[in-house]
């Protein structure tokens, strides 16, 4: 049996590595390994924050702590951090010397890295856990199980 928290620790992992990978690249100036990388984590960011606004957040709508505003305010601006690192990336792909455009881009990747080092905390320390503990085992257990599911979807055969 798997909680909520643990479900949700994979799918932040997941994350993780995979804009490392994606940065790792990126900045050896490797556009077709980095677009591919950045692609996968792109659809799994996106596929994360739509499991968690149909099936999470609806959980906390009672809460009295702003737990659940400050959350949805972190989705709102992951969503819009990744058309603009989409622009930002094909900027530096285009550019005469890519190099000097990445540096010049660089807070923007920096950011989504802190924004999402950020929202792990947030859901670690005031979401997740809570939700293990209020909600019946079965339903978390139901919920993890689904939340995995969703995750695997998008590995690749
Ligand atoms: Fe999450
Ligand atoms: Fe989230």
């Amino acid at each position: 049996m798997s909680t909520l928290s643990e479900a949700n620790q994979r799918w932040h992992s997941q994350l993780d590595t995979s804009y490392q990978a994606f940065l790792e690249s990126l900045t050896a100036l490797e556009f077709g390994l980095s677009r591919k990388q950045w692609s996968t984590f792109r659809q799994y960011l996106s596929a994360h924050i739509d499991f968690e606004q149909a099936n999470i957040e609806p959980l906390a709508s009672n809460w009295e702590s702003n737990t659940l505003k400050l959350i949805q305010s972190d989705h709102v601006i992951l969503n819009r951090l990744l058309p603009r690192l989409d622009k930002a990336f094909t900027q530096i792909e285009q550019a005469d010397a890519p190099r000097t455009e990445l540096v010049r881009q660089l807070d923007t990747f920096i950011k989504m890295r802190n924004v999402l080092e950020h929202h792990d905390l947030r859901e670690m320390e005031n979401l997740y856990p809570l939700l293990d503990e209020q909600l019946d085992s079965d339903r978390v257990e139901a919920l993890a199980a689904n939340m995995d599911q969703a995750r695997r979807a998008l590995e690749k055969p």
